[in-house]
């Protein structure tokens, strides 16, 4: 047999060989036999050197169009095969394309928007509307309007980040209290201004330079210190359980006269004392008091006529006290570990 009929005879092989195969991996083996390094194909082209110079070129050509032939034929048929296995496959019920796909992970809310959707929901439930105030604040309304003159002593208990002379990142919420007054006298109010607040402080386990407070604040024509107690108190059980009890102890807010501050018995022990109280049985839930005339004053309110209570509560604090939470940091530190737990 010469070179040309041996040419010929492994591409009607190979044609036959071909729409035999059922299988991927038969599939490899046919390529590898014809196509392969030592493959049949393959092999005619090294015999090539061995014909006469003359048939050389017709050789060639035959070879080459063989080789176009059987791998548009072996694309044909692998085509035809994974359809085949992919119907084999959904016959035998092995893929069940009724079940419902992978679930997209999504995300979910901070513990700080947990715990302060939280505060919002028991203060909507006494009638308190959600205000928002700016995080930059003028110092105007963040000291002197709350009858914190510049040469007040108070102002140490807030140092801060200054945006330029008249302007800084606000150090509480009760600048809130100002604009709300200005904004809705003569109506009487009932508000809550959440929001974040900054300090120049030193960064602990403890204290954070940015935290957020929630702010209250009630105006009206007969409001006394017993709404402001019984709303915190209200609170407390809403926040940290029915059988919780508050005390009140006399302090001092320069935009609040009386000031109070508002603890609660120890959610963990109930008051025995332990680790979380730091064993004096109970915690701290937030400073307040009543409207101090002078701030009244400044929101537009006539104090012969108007009163007001106030408080300002923190936001990180009672959510590490009631998950548990040990580094107030973790609250800025973006680490999924830590936020995935709430
Ligand atoms: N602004 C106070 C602070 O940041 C908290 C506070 C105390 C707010 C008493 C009040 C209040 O409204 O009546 O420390």
């Amino acid at each position: 047999m010469d070179l040309f009929e041996q040419l010929e005879q492994v591409r009607t092989e190979a044609l036959d060989n071909l729409v035999t195969i059922d299988s991927q991996v038969d599939l490899v083996t046919w390529e590898k036999r014809y196509f392969g390094r030592k493959g049949l194909v393959t092999q005619q082209l090294r015999s090539i050197g061995s014909l006469p110079q003359e048939e050389r070129k017709t050789f060639g050509q035959r070879l080459n169009d063989i080789k176009q032939e059987l791998s548009t034929a072996y694309e044909a048929h692998a085509q035809q095969v994974k359809l085949a296995e992919i119907e084999a496959e959904l016959a035998s019920g092995a893929v069940d394309v009724t079940l419902p796909g992978r679930a997209v992970a999504a995300g979910h809310l901070h513990l700080t928007t947990q715990t302060l959707r939280q505060i919002y929901g028991i203060f909507a439930k006494m009638g308190f509307e959600v205000y928002e105030a700016p995080d930059v604040e003028l110092e105007k309304l963040n000291f002197d309007m709350l009858n914190i003159p510049a040469y007040h002593p108070a102002r140490d208990m807030w140092d801060t980040f200054w945006v330029d002379e008249q302007r800084l990142l606000r150090t509480h919420t009760s600048p809130g209290q100002v604009r709300v007054m200005r904004e809705r006298y003569p109506e009487p109010i009932r508000v809550i201004l959440p929001g974040k607040c900054y300090r120049y402080e030193q960064i602990t386990a403890r204290s954070e330079h940015q935290f957020y407070q929630v702010e209250g604040l009630a105006v009206g024509r007969n409001i006394t210190m017993t709404d402001l107690i019984g709303t915190l108190t209200q609170f407390t059980r809403m926040f940290y359980g029915a059988s919780r009890t508050t005390r009140v102890r006399s302090s001092y807010f320069p935009f609040t006269e009386p000031s109070i501050e508002v603890d609660t018995d120890c959610i963990l022990c109930g008051g025995k004392g332990c680790p979380v109280c730091k064993y004096t049985g109970w915690l701290e839930i937030g400073g307040a008091g009543m409207t101090h005339p002078v701030v009244l004053q400044n929101g537009g309110y006539d104090p012969d006529e108007w009163s007001g209570f106030a408080f300002g509560l923190g936001v990180e604090r009672p959510a590490m006290m009631k998950y548990g939470v040990e580094d107030i940091r973790l609250f800025y530190r973006n680490d999924l570990r830590f936020l995935r737990q709430f």
